[in-house]
């Protein structure tokens, strides 16, 4: 009899252990599909988390993150446990703020999953203590007060294929940035249509990547988009994705307030220009400082093009032209970063491909007035962090015809080498597995140095210190040369779109051979247009041969229309 209730007892014990167990989790892998953060500032970070299943969004789970500050310390010093709650949608993500954190702090944060509908301070340092070997924690480093002098590190790169495992996310991992510029081509999806399943479904690609989940989840982000991301190769501002494209920006990623105006000042113009601003539901392009920098992130898409001629359009023009005034008449600031996703250099150089700037050379010029009189006047310094060109290459300004400030181009994350722009003074390498590591060092005298590093297949290629330009001098090949393994894989590249080209030409011929012979045959022309197709539910159209010419115009007006990749044998950046 003893015995028996000594072994109910022991069940008795083991069973409520159990349920204690199932009430809290750590298993963020298994709650959490993959959360990013960025918008980071001196006092504030925000993130968005995408959760794995249904558990937590019907709540038969609640989530809940905890900060704290010393990881390896048995208090933590846990700073806040906040709920998270992810919204009933078919595409639950949620945005979590950080705020009233305090300047250049590293801290640390861990998720704890519980059925209890409550945790409290405690408990989930009991459960973080209890669990540190098997826990998922991360981490981020708050910036230093704004316009006081700080040194810091951010890493630049764009162009990964979609859901990309390369390692070059794990040697971005390990530079341990303290943010990370990404410019462009975050996936080749190429979507072509507002739809915006297309967008998330893009997205959960990049998080599938090991990899790139680590080193994203791992580092604060700023993120701009280019033409393959934004829709797909070449993409202006009237691309059918546009609505799509910037919905799921807005609801996906993380990022600092868009179109940002300070109208603390009460100045009716600015205040009319905001209004106007928040007016138009495109375009991403915002501001932000770090330290003595100032930040301005273009965005080089959404008005490419939607009135001829533009690249900007008018609100970005004016936008862009209030944040170099606001950065001149700032004592403070005294680095400008202006960064896009495509090159800004065009002057002679070998290059593969059109560059994009070249194009809309008065918008370039307008640019190098309003630096001339703004930053130049008021000795600031500036410098330009490009993406796209598949390469990595750094110009002192020597080549920059148009402002004469230094150039970085950082690419390709994984994507085919290739050339744009140029010449580079410090040279270009077209490659993969590139980026730049870009270095302030700010003592808090009049000039901040900026130290670059751009890397390639995992060595450092290319360097340039601007307090320092004696230790880096000019390279004596200027040129955009691509090495025999890089050369090879754009060779195989062109092979492979030049003998889908011959099988697309070799089809139309051959069907226009069998079309000849039963016109011959009837003494009739008919004609199917694959173009015509669609909106004439299939119907083919038959015509006598002397309408032949009136309705090729037809045809060659439509196709011009629908089109818009000008140059595709090289075009795919
Ligand atoms: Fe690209």
């Amino acid at each position: 009899m003893i015995s028996l209730k000594f072994f109910l007892f022991v069940i008795l014990l083991i069973s409520q252990a159990y349920a204690e167990d199932s009430k809290h989790s750590l298993d963020y892998q298994k709650f959490v599909r993959f959360h990013w953060k960025g918008d980071l500032t001196s006092h504030s970070l925000t993130m968005k988390i995408f959760p794995q299943n249904d558990e937590l969004v019907k709540e038969k789970y609640n989530t809940f993150l905890v900060l704290y500050t010393k990881p390896d310390d048995k208090s933590l010093s846990i700073a806040k446990t906040i709920k998270v709650e992810f919204p009933k949608e078919h595409y639950p993500v949620t945005q979590l703020d950080l705020k009233d954190l305090n300047p250049h702090t590293q801290y640390f944060y861990s998720f704890v999953f519980t059925q209890a509908g409550k945790l409290d301070s405690d408990v989930a340092l009991k459960l973080i203590q209890d669990n540190k070997s098997s826990l998922s924690e991360f981490t981020f480093k708050t910036f230093s007060a704004e316009l006081a002098p700080a040194n810091f590190t951010f890493g630049a790169a764009s162009c990964a294929r979609s859901g990309s495992n390369s390692p070059v996310f794990n040697s971005l991992h390990d530079e341990k940035l303290d943010f990370f510029l990404q410019n462009g081509d975050l996936n080749y999806d190429d979507v072509r249509v507002n739809n915006l399943t297309k967008y998330y479904e893009a997205y959960y690609k990049v998080f599938s990547s090991p990899n790139q989940r680590k080193f994203y989840e791992g580092t604060p982000i700023s993120y701009v988009w280019d033409d393959h991301d934004f829709g797909f190769n070449d993409a202006d501002g009237n691309s059918p994705s546009k609505p799509a494209s910037t919905q799921a920006y807005k609801d996906f990623v993380p990022h600092s307030p868009l179109k940002n105006i300070d109208v603390s000042n009460q100045k009716e113009d600015l205040i009319k220009l905001q209004e106007l601003l928040n007016e138009s539901p495109y375009g991403i392009f915002r501001s932000f400082v770090v330290g003595r920098c100032m930040f301005i992130i273009l965005d080089l898409r959404s008005f490419l093009e939607v009135k001829p001629g533009e690249i900007l359009g008018e609100l970005q023009e004016k936008w862009l032209e209030y944040q170099l005034k606001t950065a001149g008449s700032n004592s403070h600031i005294k680095q400008i970063f202006i960064v896009g996703s495509i090159p800004w250099i065009f002057n002679g150089g070998l290059t593969f491909e059109e560059n994009v700037w070249h194009e809309y050379l008065p918008t370039k010029q307008k640019i190098s007035d309003l630096i001339q009189e703004h930053l130049y006047k008021n000795n600031k310094t500036i410098m330009m962090i490009g993406g796209d060109a598949h390469m990595i290459g750094f110009d002192d300004g020597r080549n920059n015809e148009y402002g004469g400030f230094p150039v970085v181009q950082a690419a390709s994350l994984d994507q085919k080498p290739n050339c744009k722009g140029g010449p580079y003074s410090h040279g270009a390498k077209p490659g993969i597995e590139q980026y730049g590591v870009i270095e302030v060092e700010d003592n808090g005298g009049e000039k901040v140095c900026v130290k670059i590093d751009l890397k390639s297949g995992g060595k450092s290629a290319i360097k340039y210190d601007t307090c320092h330009p004696e230790l880096y001098p000019s390279t004596k090949s200027f040129k955009c040369h691509p090495s025999w393994g890089d050369f090879s894989l754009m060779v195989a590249g062109s092979l492979s779109g030049i003998a889908l080209l011959g099988g697309v030409i070799a089809y139309f011929w051959k069907k226009a051979r069998k079309q000849n012979a039963a016109m011959t045959k009837s003494g009739v022309v008919n004609i199917k247009y694959s173009g015509l197709e669609e909106e004439n539910s299939g119907k083919s159209f038959e015509m006598k041969e002397n309408n032949d010419l009136e309705d090729d115009k037809v045809v060659s007006k439509k196709r011009k229309g629908s089109g818009t990749n000008k140059n595709s044998a090289f075009k795919n950046d």
